[in-house]
Protein backbone atom coordinates (compact mmCIF):
# COMPACT_ATOMS: atom_id res chain seq x y z
CA UNK A 1 0.00 0.00 0.00
CA UNK A 2 1.59 3.43 -0.90
CA UNK A 3 2.08 5.42 1.84
CA UNK A 4 1.08 9.26 2.24
CA UNK A 5 3.48 11.70 2.48
CA UNK A 6 2.70 14.23 4.89
CA UNK A 7 3.59 17.86 4.01
CA UNK A 8 4.55 18.56 7.89
CA UNK A 9 5.96 15.61 9.18
CA UNK A 10 7.22 14.82 12.36
CA UNK A 11 10.66 12.99 12.87
CA UNK A 12 11.61 11.74 16.33
CA UNK A 13 15.16 11.69 17.07
CA UNK A 14 16.70 9.19 19.70
CA UNK A 15 19.42 10.82 21.26
CA UNK A 16 21.51 14.86 21.16
CA UNK A 17 23.37 14.72 17.75
CA UNK A 18 26.85 16.49 16.53
CA UNK A 19 26.38 19.49 14.37
CA UNK A 20 23.31 21.30 13.11
CA UNK A 21 21.88 18.99 10.58
CA UNK A 22 18.66 18.47 12.38
CA UNK A 23 18.06 22.10 11.27
CA UNK A 24 17.48 21.35 7.82
CA UNK A 25 14.69 19.72 9.19
CA UNK A 26 13.36 22.74 10.74
CA UNK A 27 14.20 24.60 7.89
CA UNK A 28 12.12 22.00 5.53
CA UNK A 29 9.04 22.68 8.12
CA UNK A 30 9.36 19.43 9.66
CA UNK A 31 8.63 19.10 14.13
CA UNK A 32 11.26 17.43 15.45
CA UNK A 33 11.10 15.69 18.85
CA UNK A 34 14.66 15.11 20.37
CA UNK A 35 15.13 12.75 23.35
CA UNK A 36 16.29 14.89 26.27
CA UNK A 37 18.24 12.04 27.87
CA UNK A 38 22.13 10.77 27.37
CA UNK A 39 20.84 7.43 27.88
CA UNK A 40 18.30 5.57 25.35
CA UNK A 41 15.04 5.80 25.33
CA UNK A 42 13.26 2.76 27.26
CA UNK A 43 11.53 0.38 24.65
CA UNK A 44 8.21 1.76 25.46
CA UNK A 45 9.13 5.17 25.11
CA UNK A 46 10.85 4.31 22.00
CA UNK A 47 7.86 2.95 20.49
CA UNK A 48 5.31 5.63 22.18
CA UNK A 49 7.36 8.28 20.46
CA UNK A 50 7.66 6.78 17.58
CA UNK A 51 4.16 5.45 16.80
CA UNK A 52 3.45 9.45 17.12
CA UNK A 53 6.41 10.29 14.16
CA UNK A 54 6.53 10.15 10.70
CA UNK A 55 9.85 9.11 10.50
CA UNK A 56 12.90 8.06 13.29
CA UNK A 57 16.40 9.02 13.46
CA UNK A 58 17.77 6.47 16.21
CA UNK A 59 20.96 4.99 16.80
CA UNK A 60 22.78 1.85 17.21
CA UNK A 61 21.29 1.53 20.94
CA UNK A 62 17.73 1.41 19.98
CA UNK A 63 16.47 -1.62 19.29
CA UNK A 64 13.91 -1.42 16.71
CA UNK A 65 12.73 -5.55 16.31
CA UNK A 66 9.72 -7.08 15.04
CA UNK A 67 7.46 -6.05 18.07
CA UNK A 68 8.45 -2.23 17.40
CA UNK A 69 7.96 -2.44 13.85
CA UNK A 70 4.70 -3.70 14.28
CA UNK A 71 3.92 -1.06 16.32
CA UNK A 72 5.19 1.56 14.35
CA UNK A 73 4.84 0.40 10.21
CA UNK A 74 3.31 4.16 9.44
CA UNK A 75 7.06 5.22 9.42
CA UNK A 76 8.21 6.89 6.00
CA UNK A 77 12.18 6.36 7.23
CA UNK A 78 14.16 4.80 9.72
CA UNK A 79 17.49 6.55 9.41
CA UNK A 80 20.26 4.54 11.45
CA UNK A 81 23.50 7.17 12.74
CA UNK A 82 25.44 4.35 12.26
CA UNK A 83 26.64 2.30 9.40
CA UNK A 84 26.15 -1.00 11.09
CA UNK A 85 22.23 -2.02 11.39
CA UNK A 86 22.37 -5.18 13.96
CA UNK A 87 20.19 -2.95 15.88
CA UNK A 88 17.51 -3.40 12.91
CA UNK A 89 15.77 -5.99 11.97
CA UNK A 90 16.00 -5.22 8.45
CA UNK A 91 13.63 -8.13 6.79
CA UNK A 92 10.66 -7.05 9.09
CA UNK A 93 11.62 -3.45 7.86
CA UNK A 94 11.07 -4.87 4.28
CA UNK A 95 7.72 -6.95 5.44
CA UNK A 96 6.62 -3.56 6.72
CA UNK A 97 7.83 -1.28 3.80
CA UNK A 98 9.79 0.87 5.61
CA UNK A 99 13.28 2.33 4.15
CA UNK A 100 16.08 1.75 6.30
CA UNK A 101 19.11 4.08 6.18
CA UNK A 102 22.91 4.47 7.50
CA UNK A 103 25.77 6.51 7.16
CA UNK A 104 28.69 4.65 5.44
CA UNK A 105 31.60 5.80 4.23
CA UNK A 106 31.34 8.72 6.11
CA UNK A 107 33.27 6.70 9.40
CA UNK A 108 35.32 4.15 7.40
CA UNK A 109 38.81 6.61 8.49
CA UNK A 110 37.78 7.47 12.11
CA UNK A 111 37.08 3.93 12.47
CA UNK A 112 40.18 2.24 11.02
CA UNK A 113 42.40 5.01 13.00
CA UNK A 114 40.62 3.74 16.51
CA UNK A 115 41.51 -0.12 14.83
CA UNK A 116 45.29 1.18 14.23
CA UNK A 117 45.73 2.72 17.78
CA UNK A 118 44.52 -0.16 19.91
CA UNK A 119 46.68 -2.10 17.62
CA UNK A 120 49.86 0.16 18.39
CA UNK A 121 48.57 0.06 22.29
CA UNK A 122 48.46 -3.44 22.72
CA UNK A 123 51.11 -4.19 20.51
CA UNK A 124 53.34 -1.90 22.55
CA UNK A 125 52.09 -2.28 26.00
CA UNK A 126 51.07 1.51 26.71
CA UNK A 127 48.02 1.05 28.92
CA UNK A 128 50.67 -1.04 31.58
CA UNK A 129 53.22 1.36 30.56
CA UNK A 130 51.18 4.54 31.78
CA UNK A 131 49.54 2.91 34.50
CA UNK A 132 53.06 2.14 35.71
CA UNK A 133 53.94 5.82 35.37
CA UNK A 134 50.59 7.06 37.32
CA UNK A 135 51.27 3.97 39.87
CA UNK A 136 54.56 5.30 40.81
CA UNK A 137 56.51 2.41 39.29
CA UNK A 138 58.29 3.80 36.94
CA UNK A 139 61.45 3.02 38.31
CA UNK A 140 65.10 2.78 36.23
CA UNK A 141 65.55 2.35 32.90
CA UNK A 142 65.46 -1.18 32.22
CA UNK A 143 66.72 -2.98 28.95
CA UNK A 144 63.91 -5.68 29.54
CA UNK A 145 61.19 -2.85 30.79
CA UNK A 146 57.78 -2.68 28.83
CA UNK A 147 59.12 -4.75 25.76
CA UNK A 148 56.32 -5.10 22.78
CA UNK A 149 55.98 -6.30 19.86
CA UNK A 150 57.63 -5.08 16.30
CA UNK A 151 54.82 -4.08 13.26
CA UNK A 152 57.79 -3.61 10.52
CA UNK A 153 57.77 -7.19 9.25
CA UNK A 154 54.74 -8.55 11.37
CA UNK A 155 51.52 -10.28 9.17
CA UNK A 156 47.98 -8.33 9.88
CA UNK A 157 44.91 -10.15 9.45
CA UNK A 158 42.19 -8.42 8.01
CA UNK A 159 38.56 -10.33 8.69
CA UNK A 160 35.87 -8.49 6.14
CA UNK A 161 37.92 -6.54 4.10
CA UNK A 162 35.32 -4.12 3.19
CA UNK A 163 36.12 -0.46 3.35
CA UNK A 164 36.89 -0.29 6.88
CA UNK A 165 39.46 -3.50 6.22
CA UNK A 166 40.81 -1.41 3.87
CA UNK A 167 41.61 1.46 5.12
CA UNK A 168 43.35 -0.52 7.99
CA UNK A 169 45.05 -2.29 5.60
CA UNK A 170 46.68 0.81 3.85
CA UNK A 171 47.53 1.91 7.12
CA UNK A 172 49.58 -1.12 8.20
CA UNK A 173 51.37 -0.83 4.38
CA UNK A 174 52.75 2.50 5.90
CA UNK A 175 53.75 0.40 8.59
CA UNK A 176 55.54 -2.04 6.45
CA UNK A 177 53.56 -5.30 8.04
CA UNK A 178 52.27 -8.06 5.47
CA UNK A 179 48.52 -7.89 5.16
CA UNK A 180 46.45 -11.36 5.05
CA UNK A 181 42.50 -10.35 4.00
CA UNK A 182 39.75 -12.62 4.57
CA UNK A 183 36.57 -11.53 2.90
CA UNK A 184 33.38 -12.80 1.17
CA UNK A 185 34.92 -12.72 -2.05
CA UNK A 186 37.98 -15.26 -1.11
CA UNK A 187 41.08 -14.24 0.04
CA UNK A 188 42.82 -16.56 2.98
CA UNK A 189 40.54 -19.09 4.10
CA UNK A 190 39.82 -18.03 7.84
CA UNK A 191 41.77 -21.01 9.41
CA UNK A 192 45.10 -19.85 7.35
CA UNK A 193 44.57 -16.18 8.50
CA UNK A 194 44.41 -17.32 11.74
CA UNK A 195 47.32 -19.18 12.20
CA UNK A 196 49.87 -16.68 10.08
CA UNK A 197 49.05 -13.74 11.96
CA UNK A 198 50.89 -11.63 14.42
CA UNK A 199 47.81 -9.11 14.76
CA UNK A 200 43.80 -10.13 13.67
CA UNK A 201 41.44 -7.44 13.20
CA UNK A 202 37.95 -8.05 12.41
CA UNK A 203 35.67 -5.58 10.27
CA UNK A 204 33.01 -7.54 9.71
CA UNK A 205 29.03 -6.74 10.44
CA UNK A 206 27.02 -8.71 13.02
CA UNK A 207 24.91 -11.02 11.21
CA UNK A 208 23.50 -14.69 12.29
CA UNK A 209 26.82 -15.95 10.61
CA UNK A 210 29.10 -13.97 11.93
CA UNK A 211 28.15 -14.28 15.98
CA UNK A 212 30.85 -15.68 17.64
CA UNK A 213 32.85 -15.88 14.36
CA UNK A 214 35.92 -16.12 16.40
CA UNK A 215 34.93 -18.54 19.40
CA UNK A 216 36.92 -20.93 21.18
CA UNK A 217 38.35 -22.58 18.21
CA UNK A 218 39.00 -19.88 16.49
CA UNK A 219 41.36 -18.69 19.51
CA UNK A 220 42.68 -22.02 19.43
CA UNK A 221 44.11 -22.04 15.95
CA UNK A 222 45.94 -17.83 16.65
CA UNK A 223 49.56 -17.74 17.54
CA UNK A 224 49.92 -17.81 21.51
CA UNK A 225 52.01 -14.03 20.75
CA UNK A 226 49.24 -13.09 18.49
CA UNK A 227 46.73 -10.02 19.89
CA UNK A 228 42.89 -9.60 18.42
CA UNK A 229 41.69 -6.51 17.57
CA UNK A 230 37.92 -5.73 17.23
CA UNK A 231 36.22 -2.60 16.12
CA UNK A 232 33.13 -4.30 14.46
CA UNK A 233 30.92 -5.03 16.81
CA UNK A 234 31.23 -7.00 20.39
CA UNK A 235 29.21 -10.38 19.59
CA UNK A 236 31.20 -11.37 16.99
CA UNK A 237 33.90 -12.93 19.12
CA UNK A 238 32.87 -15.17 22.06
CA UNK A 239 33.98 -12.85 24.86
CA UNK A 240 33.64 -16.03 27.42
CA UNK A 241 36.11 -17.77 25.22
CA UNK A 242 37.66 -14.96 24.94
CA UNK A 243 38.54 -14.34 28.25
CA UNK A 244 39.88 -17.87 28.97
CA UNK A 245 41.83 -17.84 26.36
CA UNK A 246 43.71 -14.19 27.32
CA UNK A 247 44.14 -15.82 31.19
CA UNK A 248 45.46 -19.60 29.18
CA UNK A 249 48.09 -17.54 27.23
CA UNK A 250 46.48 -19.16 24.06
CA UNK A 251 46.67 -15.18 23.09
CA UNK A 252 49.14 -12.63 24.06
CA UNK A 253 46.40 -9.83 24.53
CA UNK A 254 43.43 -8.10 22.98
CA UNK A 255 42.38 -4.45 21.82
CA UNK A 256 38.40 -4.38 21.74
CA UNK A 257 36.29 -0.73 21.21
CA UNK A 258 33.66 -3.15 21.27
CA UNK A 259 31.99 -5.60 24.27
CA UNK A 260 29.19 -7.56 24.74
CA UNK A 261 26.98 -6.19 26.43
CA UNK A 262 28.00 -2.36 25.98
CA UNK A 263 28.27 -0.82 28.30
CA UNK A 264 30.57 -3.31 29.85
CA UNK A 265 29.78 -3.45 33.78
CA UNK A 266 32.87 -2.25 35.79
CA UNK A 267 33.43 -5.65 37.46
CA UNK A 268 33.06 -7.57 34.39
CA UNK A 269 35.65 -10.61 34.17
CA UNK A 270 36.57 -9.12 30.68
CA UNK A 271 38.57 -6.45 32.57
CA UNK A 272 40.47 -8.55 34.91
CA UNK A 273 42.13 -10.51 31.75
CA UNK A 274 45.40 -10.18 31.03
CA UNK A 275 46.36 -8.15 28.32
CA UNK A 276 42.83 -6.46 27.48
CA UNK A 277 42.09 -2.90 26.48
CA UNK A 278 38.80 -1.72 26.30
CA UNK A 279 37.43 1.37 24.94
CA UNK A 280 33.77 2.59 25.08
CA UNK A 281 32.79 1.49 21.26
CA UNK A 282 34.76 5.09 19.77
CA UNK A 283 35.24 4.06 16.80
CA UNK A 284 33.48 7.04 15.18
CA UNK A 285 33.72 9.46 17.41
CA UNK A 286 35.47 12.68 16.05
CA UNK A 287 33.31 15.76 16.18
CA UNK A 288 33.67 15.88 12.19
CA UNK A 289 33.00 12.48 11.65
CA UNK A 290 30.00 12.18 14.03
CA UNK A 291 28.39 15.23 12.61
CA UNK A 292 28.86 13.80 8.86
CA UNK A 293 26.79 11.17 10.04
CA UNK A 294 24.22 12.99 11.28
CA UNK A 295 24.11 15.40 7.81
CA UNK A 296 23.70 11.39 6.40
CA UNK A 297 20.98 10.40 9.10
CA UNK A 298 19.04 13.72 8.05
CA UNK A 299 20.02 12.56 4.45
CA UNK A 300 17.68 9.39 4.79
CA UNK A 301 14.94 11.16 6.75
CA UNK A 302 14.28 13.96 4.43
CA UNK A 303 14.23 11.89 1.11
CA UNK A 304 11.43 9.47 3.22
CA UNK A 305 9.54 11.77 4.26
CA UNK A 306 9.11 13.24 0.66
CA UNK A 307 8.36 9.34 -0.88
CA UNK A 308 12.19 9.01 -2.34
CA UNK A 309 14.64 6.48 -2.50
CA UNK A 310 16.82 7.40 0.41
CA UNK A 311 20.56 8.00 -0.26
CA UNK A 312 22.34 5.96 2.12
CA UNK A 313 20.05 2.50 1.90
CA UNK A 314 20.70 -0.48 3.62
CA UNK A 315 22.52 -3.03 1.85
CA UNK A 316 20.89 -5.89 1.14
CA UNK A 317 21.99 -8.21 3.40
CA UNK A 318 25.60 -10.14 3.23
CA UNK A 319 24.95 -14.48 2.27
CA UNK A 320 28.36 -15.18 3.26
CA UNK A 321 30.16 -15.21 6.77
CA UNK A 322 32.83 -12.73 6.04
CA UNK A 323 31.41 -9.59 4.05
CA UNK A 324 32.72 -6.53 4.07
CA UNK A 325 31.21 -4.62 7.58
CA UNK A 326 30.82 -1.09 5.89
C1 LIG B 1 28.80 2.19 13.46
O1 LIG B 1 28.51 3.21 12.85
O2 LIG B 1 28.29 1.10 13.20
C2 LIG B 1 29.82 2.30 14.53
O3 LIG B 1 29.96 1.13 15.24
C3 LIG B 1 29.51 3.44 15.48
O4 LIG B 1 29.71 4.61 14.87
Amino acid sequence: MAHTIPRVARVFVTRRLVGDALQRLHAAGHEVDVWPGTEPPPQAQLVERTAQADALLCTLSDRIDDAFLAACAHLKAIANYAVGLDNIDLAAARRHGIPVGNTPDVLTDATADIAFALLLATARRLPQSAQAVADGRWGTWQPSGFLGADLVGATLGIVGAGRIGEAVAKRAAGFDMRVLTTTSRGGTPLDTLLAQSDFVSLHVPLTPVTHHLIDAAALQRMKPTAILINTARGRVIDQQALIDALHAGTIAGAGLDVTDPEPLPPDHPLLQAPNVLVLPHVGSATTRTRATMSELAVDNVLAGLAGRPLPHPAPTPPSTPTAAAS
